[in-house]
C-alpha cells in the first residue's frame, strides 16, 4: 500500500512542473563600436571618458562599454544555455556612454538595427518584448512624450515583433501591450519610464507624459476585468540607485504616480522586469498593512562598464543575463537564473557564460513571489552572510569586498522602500547608531536640538 502511493506520488509529482516555463531578460548591453584592442592588450575605447581601460581584453574593460565580440558572445551564449525559452524581455541601453556630440539619430538607430539584427539571427522564432532606453535615443535621455519620427524608426526596427497596434501607441510614446504570446489571459505591457526620469527636460513640465499613466491604468482595469495576469517591464525603474545614498531617477511626482498604478493593479501584475542600474537588485512593493504586494527584479548589465556617478566606489559589474522560471498558469515568478562572464577570465582566453547562482537555492526561498522577495530581503538585513551573498551577486562577482553598515543601510532600504520619504526613513533607522554620519543634516539637526530639551527641560 505505501509502495503503491509513494509510486502515484511519483507519477503525478513531475505533472506539477509541467505548466513551468522559462524565458530570459537582457539588458543595457551599450555597444561602443570604437572599442579597439591593440597587441592583445592595449584597450582604447569612445565611453572611457578618457579613464585608463584597465583589465582590458578583446571581450571588454570596465573602464568600458561593450565590444561586438563580447555582446555576440552574450547572445550565443543564450542560444547555449536556453536555446527555445518562450520569450526574451530586452529592456534597453544599447548605445555607449558618451556625449551627444559624438552620436546622431542615424548613428543611434544604427547601433540599435544591429544588435537587433543579431538577436533575430540567432533566435529567429523567438518572441521578443523590447523596451526604450534612457539611451536608445538622440540627444540621450529626451525622450519625447509625444509622436516622434525615432520612435517611428525603432518601431520599424522591431516590427518583426510588433503587432500592428502595438507599432501605433510606440509611434505615440514608446509604449506598447499586447497578450502575452498571444494567449487568452496573459498579458505584457511595455513601459517607457524614461519618460519619468529627472534627466529629461522634454517630459519636465507634463503631468503624464504621452498619456502613459492613463493608458497604463486603463490596460490594467481592463486586465482585471478580463482576469487577465499581467508582466511589465521597462528600463529605468522607481525608487533609488542601491549604490549611491539618497540618488534616484524618477522625479519626485512620477516616482509617487507609479507607486500608485502598482498599488492599485498589483493583483494582476505577477511581475516587473526592469534594468538601467546594470546590478543585480530587486525592489519590493507593500500595501498599507505592509503587506508584499509586488517585487521588480532588476536584471543585471551585459556591459562591464564602471559608473562614473561621484562617491561609488567599485560601481562596475561583470556582464550578466539571466533567466526566470514562471508557471505557466499563474505567472508566478518560480526561480531567478543568473549567468555571468568572469571578464578578467575571458580576457585571458577562458570564455566561458556559466550559472552564478538560482535565487531559491542561494537565498533558501520557495520561489521567487513577493512573500518570498520579502524573505530574501529580511535575510539581507538580518544575517551578515546573506548580505554579502547579495552585495557579491548585486555586482556579478566584480565587487568582493565588504558591505559595512551604510552599504548595508543603502541596499536594504532601497530595496524596501521605494517611496523617497519612507527611504529617507529607514536609512536614517537602519544608520543609526552605528553610521549617524549617513543622516541627513536636517534629522541630525531635529535629534541634537530634541536631546538638548529633552536635557534642559
Ligand atoms: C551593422 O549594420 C551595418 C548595416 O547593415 C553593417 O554594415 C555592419 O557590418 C553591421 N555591424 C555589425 C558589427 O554587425
Ligand atoms: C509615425 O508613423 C505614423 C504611422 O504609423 C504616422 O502617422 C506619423 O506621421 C509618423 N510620425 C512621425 C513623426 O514620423
Ligand atoms: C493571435 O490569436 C488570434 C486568435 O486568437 C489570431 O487570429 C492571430 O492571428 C494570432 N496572432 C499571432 C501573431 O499569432
Ligand atoms: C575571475 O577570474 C579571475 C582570473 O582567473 C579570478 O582571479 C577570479 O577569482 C574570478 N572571479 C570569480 C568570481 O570567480
Ligand atoms: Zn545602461
Ligand atoms: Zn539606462
Amino acid at each position: 500500500m505505501v509502495g503503491k502511493s509513494l509510486l502515484l506520488c511519483c507519477l503525478i509529482f513531475p505533472g506539477t512542473f509541467a505548466t513551468s516555463g522559462s524565458f530570459w531578460h537582457i539588458t543595457d548591453l551599450h555597444w561602443d563600436k570604437n572599442y579597439k584592442v591593440e597587441n592583445g592588450k592595449k584597450v582604447t575605447c569612445e565611453s572611457s571618458n578618457g579613464n585608463q581601460a584597465y583589465q582590458g581584453g578583446p571581450y571588454g574593460s570596465h573602464a568600458c562599454d561593450s565590444p561586438w565580440k563580447l555582446i555576440q558572445s552574450c547572445v550565443n551564449a543564450m542560444k547555449k544555455i536556453l536555446p527555445d525559452p518562450d520569450f526574451i524581455v530586452w529592456t534597453g541601453d544599447d548605445t555607449p556612454h558618451v556625449e551627444d556630440a559624438k552620436l546622431s539619430e542615424e548613428k543611434v538607430r544604427q547601433i540599435i538595427a544591429n544588435i537587433t539584427e543579431l538577436i533575430q539571427g540567432v533566435f529567429p522564432n523567438t518572441k521578443v518584448y523590447s523596451a526604450l532606453g534612457n539611451h536608445d535615443y538622440h540627444p540621450k535621455n529626451q525622450l519625447p512624450g509625444h509622436e516622434n519620427q525615432m520612435y517611428n524608426k525603432t518601431a520599424q526596427l522591431w516590427v518583426k515583433w510588433l503587432e500592428p497596434k502595438s507599432v501605433k501607441t510606440f509611434n505615440k510614446g514608446g509604449y506598447y501591450t499586447e497578450k502575452l504570446l498571444n494567449k487568452t489571459g496573459f498579458r505584457m505591457l511595455v513601459l517607457n519610464t524614461n519618460l519619468y526620469y529627472k534627466q529629461n527636460l522634454e517630459t519636465e513640465k507634463d503631468e503624464d507624459p504621452a498619456n502613459q499613466f492613463a493608458w497604463a491604468d486603463e490596460v490594467l482595469t481592463k486586465a482585471a476585468q478580463d482576469k487577465e495576469k499581467v508582466y511589465v517591464i521597462g528600463h529605468v525603474p522607481p525608487g533609488m540607485f542601491e549604490k549611491r545614498r539618497g540618488h534616484s531617477w524618477f522625479r519626485p511626482d512620477f516616482n509617487k504616480r507609479y507607486q500608485e498604478l502598482i498599488e492599485k493593479h498589483h493583483a494582476v501584475i505577477l511581475g516587473q522586469f526592469f534594468g538601467h542600474h546594470h546590478t543585480d537588485a530587486f525592489r519590493m512593493f507593500y500595501n498599507s498593512k505592509g503587506v508584499p504586494i509586488s517585487t521588480m527584479f532588476l536584471s543585471p548589465g551585459v556591459t562591464p562598464w564602471e559608473t562614473t556617478l561621484p562617491d561609488v566606489i567599485n560601481g562596475a559589474n561583470n556582464p550578466g543575463i539571466r533567466i526566470f522560471e514562471y508557471d505557466t498558469e499563474s505567472l508566478l515568478v518560480q526561480d531567478v537564473v543568473t549567468y555571468y562572464l568572469n571578464l578578467s577570465r575571458a580576457n585571458m582566453g577562458k570564455i566561458k557564460w556559466e550559472k552564478e547562482y538560482r535565487l531559491t537555492e542561494s537565498f533558501q526561498v520557495a520561489d521567487a513571489s513577493p512573500t518570498s522577495m520579502h524573505q530574501v530581503l529580511e535575510g539581507i538585513s538580518r544575517d551578515n552572510c546573506r548580505l554579502q551573498q547579495y552585495y557579491r551577486f548585486n555586482s556579478v562577482n566584480f565587487d568582493l569586498s565588504q558591505c559595512g553598515p551604510p552599504c548595508r543601510a543603502s541596499h536594504v532600504c532601497s530595496a524596501r522602500e521605494v517611496d523617497y520619504q519612507r527611504y529617507e526613513r529607514c536609512m536614517v533607522k537602519e544608520a543609526a547608531p552605528a553610521a549617524l554620519q549617513g543622516a541627513p543634516l536636517g534629522v541630525l539637526a531635529v535629534a541634537v536640538s530634541l536631546s538638548f530639551a529633552f536635557a534642559w527641560p
